[in-house]
């Protein structure tokens, strides 16, 4: 049968993970990070596109609410001349259609009073929000029956009491799955020797490792949490700090970890897509990121660096060490490449033909893994718009 997604003659090649190469924009029912807290005022409104939907919130005494940027009469976008003339509604510019923030329901129709289209049960649609570490998480899904606890679909222990953690957004023009094959992906650092970085933090970074006999990573697959695989750097794993080319010496980078701080100890990949590498780049800190579907050629990395805090003070410390030094060189300077190293694979799985043409090799079986568990563990393929009508 012809799928709607994907060549099904592709699909057909795939083996287990299917619904990986169909969810171009991610996977529905699952909570994403899509704004800062700042960036959503009392009494404001402001927009985001996840997973394909195009979405506008505002701030109600504290609280976050968001709907679906389109009118239900002619279909345009409430945000492109936003009308809030009471506290808890939005207008339509365009006829005066009203929606309540709460619950989407069309109360009122400026310019028809009286008509009898607010007697309908339609509203539009509503997405539940929810704020935590500075960040607006959305539930990209349906609402009906109980929608799973936010705890579920981040890393463990983002969300600890006394974890303090810092952010940044920004856009990278690639799919999603390119995010997270590139942050869960353990040669990659090849692209990362010669970041700052490592050189001016004391820091030590191989050129990658030798292939192990031992399987390197462990599904975390429960019904009372983060579902993930964790990929643990232990002595099975052997660096590599110089790079051959048949049996020549052609690049070297320092070996000596004398003083050197050696990290990270595990790098782990999360449903829906978050990555925690534990500790980075400080044996103090923890770096948590995500790589949210926008459409299918873009995604938000969300880039976050949490550090355990017990007073007031360590979290003012915490937040000066990250301004003055790892919003630099860890965020831009290490992390920039990443970027392009994405956007150059957005280029290389252009045609959906490259999923199955691929030649990965035993360094890429954690992220084969992960293709698997969230093929398995997934609560539904994100459909665009014009099928899920
Ligand atoms: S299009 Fe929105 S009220 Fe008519
Ligand atoms: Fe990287």
């Amino acid at each position: 049968m012809e799928n709607a997604l994907v060549d099904s003659a592709i699909l057909d090649k795939v083996k287990g993970w299917r619904a990986y190469v169909e969810a171009k924009l991610g996977f529905r029912n699952h909570w994403y990070p899509i704004l800062q807290s700042s960036d959503v005022a009392e009494g404001k409104t402001t927009t985001a596109t996840l997973c394909g939907e195009r979405l506008i919130f505002t701030r109600i005494d504290g609280a976050v609410h968001c709907l679906r940027d389109r009118c239900l009469h002619r279909g345009v976008r409430f945000s492109h001349k936003p009308e809030c003339h009471t506290k808890g509604s939005l207008t339509c510019w365009y006829h005066g259609y009203t929606y309540r923030w709460s619950d989407g329901k069309l109360t009122d129709v400026i310019a028809a009073p009286n008509t009898r289209i607010v007697d309908g049960v339609r509203g539009v649609r509503t997405f539940a929000a929810q704020e935590a570490q500075g960040l607006v998480f959305v539930f990209m899904g349906d609402r009906t029956g109980d929608i799973p606890p936010l705890a579920h679909d981040v890393p463990p222990n983002f969300l600890d009491a006394d974890m303090h953690v810092m952010s940044k957004l920004r856009i990278v023009k690639s799919n999603w799955r390119h995010g997270v094959e590139n942050g869960f992906d353990a040669t990659h650092i090849y692209i990362h020797r010669e970041s700052r970085l490592i050189q001016e933090n004391n820091l030590l970074l191989p050129l990658g490792f030798a292939p192990s006999a031992e399987k390197p990573y462990r599904v975390i697959d429960g019904d009372q949490g983060p579902v993930g695989v964790v990929e643990e750097y232990g002595p099975h794993v052997i660096p590599a700090f110089e790079g051959k080319i048949e049996g020549q010496t052609v690049l070297r980078v320092p070996s000596d970890m004398t003083g050197k701080n050696i990290v990270p100890s595990t790098i782990s990949m999360w449903l829906p897509c978050a990555l925690k590498v534990d500790p980075w780049p400080d044996p103090r800190t923890t770096q948590f990121e995500w790589y949210v579907p926008i459409d299918e050629t873009n995604h938000l990395y969300v880039q976050t660096l949490g550090s355990r805090v017990g007073s007031d003070e360590d979290k003012r410390a915490f937040e000066r060490e990250f301004n003055k030094r790892w919003s630099f060189y860890a965020f831009d300077e290490f992390n920039g490449p990443d970027i392009w190293a994405r956007e150059a694979a957005e280029e290389g799985y252009a045609s959906d033909h490259h999923w199955v043409d691929e030649a990965l090799f035993e360094a890429d079986e954690n992220i084969i893994a992960f293709r698997k568990l969230i093929s398995k563990r997934n609560r539904g393929v994100q459909k665009p718009n014009h099928l899920r009508e």
